[in-house]
């Protein structure tokens, strides 16, 4: 049994992707080729985004905002301690302090009233408001930019908090690595009307290429004129004129070709997804000790990972690993207690409800071609295993 299953897909997609592949090989430009616009056209139309302005990774998708708005020294960005790690590095990489906000324990997503009370304490310097990082309270931050992130393909609750961020005139970046094609209150995701919103293809992502890539979605004309020269070495209107210092961000040309025909079936797939997760919530519901997860009913996830709760996490997935069925802990370690981090000076108890989760949490096999009969073997461990219920 596989945890996300990409050959069932490519058995589905074989000879476009083959095709698609021949015709980059055929044509040559291995760098921003035809299918290159072709892809960002279909994005954009996907997200009900004006811009869609593919680049390297996830990873560069959330750095490249951040070098277009001058994010820097001084600065504090909000964000949650319960995602990847790479949320965070990007705040740290442009020398700017990542202020760490707990997660709603039923979305596992960024609170809106911890957002409230962290722009407040790092406004007051007063770590009795919120827990604060070390240069907040020492030489003081100016609060510029908030990353909330669409974990596990359920949406931030924007609502809440894009009124809190204009208030404070922060900037919002939404993090949907893992959440393009869900959609929060009808809306997709990354066509939210935040400044920018994000979003990784690595190949388990719900819309995945075969190596590294990303996106960024913008309606601001402006900020995706200047998004597009970073991506290229922040380059003029000639590649050899350079007006600012940018970075090698591109995706291959070969990804975009390789992408073209997932984006045909990802709305197919994410419905398979639904059907995959309700039937997993129907078979778990029975079985002590073990919460399924809770999607807001405003909200459709991508369902790029099915994350329930365990009493006794790690003698399941003992349990589970030993009858040939793989899970996945997202996330063992939330990131404000990494060592990369242990210069903000944040302390065990800091973030209560992600470092809670990250003791309890436990993926299981999610993709759009998992069989009943699948999760019926994966269920019936659960069930079977000593110690649950
Ligand atoms: C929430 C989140 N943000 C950012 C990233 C980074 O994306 P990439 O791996 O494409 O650089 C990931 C990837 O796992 C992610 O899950």
């Amino acid at each position: 049994m596989e945890f996300i299953d990409l050959k069932a897909q490519y058995r589905r997609l074989e000879p476009a992707i083959r095709a698609r592949i021949d015709a980059v090989l055929e044509h040559g430009h291995f760098i921003m080729g035809p299918e290159i616009k072709e892809l960002e056209a279909a994005l954009s139309v996907a997200a009900g985004a004006r811009h869609a302005i593919t680049c390297a990774s996830g990873t560069d998708a959330l750095l490249l905002p951040l070098l277009a708005w001058g994010v820097g020294p001084g600065d504090a960005v909000f964000t949650s301690p319960f995602t990847f790690f790479a949320t965070a590095e990007v705040i740290a990489l442009v020398g700017a302090t990542p202020v760490f906000v707990d997660v709603d324990p039923v979305t596992f997503n960024i609170s809106p009233e911890g957002l409230q009370r962290a722009i407040a304490a790092v406004h007051q310097r007063d770590a009795s408001i919120h827990p604060l990082p070390r240069p907040a309270l020492e030489g003081g931050l100016t609060p510029r930019a908030v990353i909330p992130v669409d974990l596990f393909g359920i949406a931030a609750e924007y609502d809440a908090l894009l009124p809190i961020a204009r208030e404070h005139g922060l900037l919002v970046m939404e993090d949907a690595a893992q959440a393009f094609g869900g959609s929060y209150k009808g809306k997709p995701l990354c066509g939210l009307g935040c400044d920018v919103a994000t979003t990784s293809f690595f190949p388990a992502k719900p819309l995945g290429c075969y190596g590294d890539g990303g996106a960024v979605f913008t309606d601001d004309d402006g900020l995706a004129e200047v998004l597009r020269s970073l991506r290229v070495h922040g380059k003029g209107a000639d590649k050899y004129e350079n007006v600012r210092v940018g970075i090698n961000g591109r995706m291959d040309t070969l990804q975009a070709a390789i992408m073209l025909p997932k984006m045909d079936i990802l709305a197919d797939e994410i419905a398979a997804r639904q059907k995959v997760a309700a039937a997993y919530a129907t078979r778990l519901s029975g079985i002590g000790g073990i919460t399924p997860p809770s999607v807001p009913g405003h909200c459709r996830s991508a369902w790029a990972q099915y994350s329930i709760l365990c009493d006794r996490r790690d003698a399941l997935a003992d349990h589970l690993k030993a009858n040939g069925v793989p899970t996945a802990i997202y996330y063992p370690k939330p990131l404000h207690m990494q060592s990369v981090f242990s210069g903000l000076g944040y302390a065990a108890g800091d973030m209560p409800v992600s470092e809670s989760l990250s003791r309890r949490i436990l993926s299981l096999p999610m993709h759009p071609y998992l069989s009943e009969a699948q999760q019926d073997v994966i269920c019936g461990h659960i069930a079977s295993c000593r110690g649950q219920g």
